[in-house]
């Protein structure tokens, strides 16, 4: 089955639909067999990919996720549109080290962009001066760092291999960045300086607020580290199209995540479309000749602040969500026992996140829960294409009903965009990108009676329970997408290619 939907493909690419998280670690690992390059062309550690084959569970961040097939000699590429932290990457592979997994044919691109200490004091100070209105980054630098390449004032891999080239262009980024941060609070600085992300203190400066030296040391020490698998990866990844190779795109963070697509300024900083993956893996977006959009279902998650027009409990689920006292163990004392068949939507919400078992893989943050948006999708299936790969189906089997929103009805002030007036009472069936639009938008839902059976075991598709099917076809119908792969649980094995 599988092979039939890789028919004649040569490039594929997983990208997520949705806010991220939608298991493209999963499908990524379950596809990497048929390919022989696996490349990440965009974001960085904030994203979170987890990998369960067995009883081995990998969580990695910019490791792609078919390196444990690097021992049957697939290449595992970080491509040049990467934001690549050095320090975080050494700690990635000495947990792949751990779980005795080889990583011998990974490259990295010279051209990745180069995460520094600054960055993630930049990314940190920025959202605790936003106190109510802060987007709840992932505080790895993100930001700051492609911000810092669209400037033309940031440092690639490649710099990590020649030092005075790196120190040149180190003194010159610090000296723009000391322009702000001399009139910083020192003491948030100096907090922020000793978080263990940044080296417990040992890149802070008192009087400097940087210590150069100990910058530029860690630095060349890690690029020496790094040489081997340091590389021209765009030169390597066009060189495999034309021999034919067959290449798989991972993604990272979600289309409504993206800076180019999403929805400002609760995004990322990268392009998390098809488009960005391919121009970041070195490729064209012509090149890729399968896009699949994974989308959760029949629920979707958010991490961090913005609308969220479904989420199970409205502004209360937000703001305990983005509580950063909120964790899973406050949160299954004080709500031991909710329900999927509740009636609180509040609770409800709890109730997905502890089926789903949703908590940031990366942060470890509770995700925000919600129903299942065919407006966002069809909006994203204008960007991504109509291939989508639906996971998470086992989460909601013991619901006694499914919501799912079908169109919204705008309630907002008269607001001009792209060309069109809204008003109060306008029905939107596809998703405007504009949070102006967004957070007045009230959903209308179609509600399916639940499908009150285990799912998990499920390895054909027509064996799946009626209603379930009847919510794929509404599904595909109402938004104009083709459902080719379902996943039940997340094991590897658990996945039905339709
Ligand atoms: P990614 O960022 O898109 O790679 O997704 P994450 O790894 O951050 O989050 C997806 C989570 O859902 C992971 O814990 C996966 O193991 C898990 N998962 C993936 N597919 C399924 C599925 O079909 N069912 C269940 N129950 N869990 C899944
Ligand atoms: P994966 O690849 C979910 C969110 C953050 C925040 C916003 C900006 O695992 O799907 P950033 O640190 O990127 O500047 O934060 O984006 N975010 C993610 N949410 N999954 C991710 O990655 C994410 N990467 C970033 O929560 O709202
Ligand atoms: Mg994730």
């Amino acid at each position: 089955m599988l092979e039939e939907m890789l028919d004649g493909v040569q490039v594929a690419a997983v990208v997520c639909n949705q806010w991220g998280d939608t298991g493209k670690g999963k499908v990524v690992d379950l596809l990497a067999k048929h390919f022989d390059l696996i490349v990440r062309g965009q974001g960085g550690n904030n994203a979170g990919h987890t990998v369960i084959t067995g009883d081995r569970d990998l969580k990695l961040h910019v490791v792609p996720s078919g390196i444990i097939f690097d021992k049957e000699g697939k290449i595992n590429v970080v491509g040049s549109g990467v934001a690549f932290n050095p320090i975080s990457f050494q700690e990635e592979l000495e947990k792949l080290e751990a779980a005795g997994l080889s990583y011998d044919n990974l490259k990295i691109s010279h051209q990745a962009k180069l995460i520094l200490p600054q960055h993630l004091l930049l990314d940190r100070i920025r959202e605790a001066r936003k106190g109510k209105g802060k987007i709840g980054t992932t505080g790895r630098g993100i930001g700051p760092v492609y911000g810092d390449h669209t400037l033309r004032l940031g440092l690639t891999v490649n710099d990590m291999l020649n030092r005075e080239v790196f120190v040149r262009k180190l003194e010159k980024n610090l000296a723009e960045k000391l322009l702000v941060l001399r009139h910083d609070d020192p003491q948030l600085i100096k907090e922020i300086m000793q978080h263990d992300h940044l080296g417990s203190g040992k890149f802070h400066d008192v009087d400097r607020i940087f210590n150069m030296s100990a910058i530029v040391e860690t630095y060349m020490d890690l690029g020496q580290k790094f040489k081997p698998y340091i590389t021209d990866t765009d030169k390597l990844v066009k060189q495999a199209l034309g021999a034919g190779k067959r290449i798989l795109l991972e993604g990272a963070q979600g289309l409504l995540l993206s800076v180019d697509y999403g929805l400002h300024p609760f995004v990322t900083s990268s392009d998390a479309s098809y488009r960005g993956l391919a121009k970041g893996a070195g490729l064209r977006d012509g090149d890729v000749d399968l896009v699949i959009g994974i989308a959760k279902a029949f629920y979707m998650t958010r991490v961090g602040a913005g609308p969220f027009p479904t989420e199970f409990g409205g502004d209360h689920s937000a703001s305990w969500c983005n509580n950063p006292n909120v964790t899973f163990n406050i949160e299954t004392q004080l709500y031991p026992n909710v329900s999927l068949e509740g009636h609180d939507g509040f609770e409800k919400g709890i109730a997905v996140r502890y089926a789903g078992k949703e908590y940031g893989t990366t942060t470890g943050r509770p995700r925000r829960c919600g129903r299942f948006d065919l407006p966002l999708l069809r909006y994203a299936k204008e960007i991504n294409g109509e291939v989508v790969a639906l996971t998470k189906l086992d989460v909601l089997d013991q619901a006694d009903e499914i919501q799912i929103c079908t169109n919204y009805k705008y309630t907002g002030p008269e607001y001009h965009v792209g060309g069109r007036v809204l008003r109060n009472g306008d029905l939107i069936t596809t998703a405007i990108a504009d949070n102006e639009v967004l957070q007045h938008c009230q959903p209308l839902y179609k509600t399916f009676p639940g499908w009150k059976s285990n799912t998990s075991k499920i390895t054909e598709f027509s064996s799946l329970p009626l209603p379930l099917k009847e919510i794929i076809s509404y599904v595909e119908k109402e938004a104009g997408v083709k459902v080719k792969i379902v996943s039940v649980g997340p094991d590897r094995e658990q996945t039905i290619v339709v």
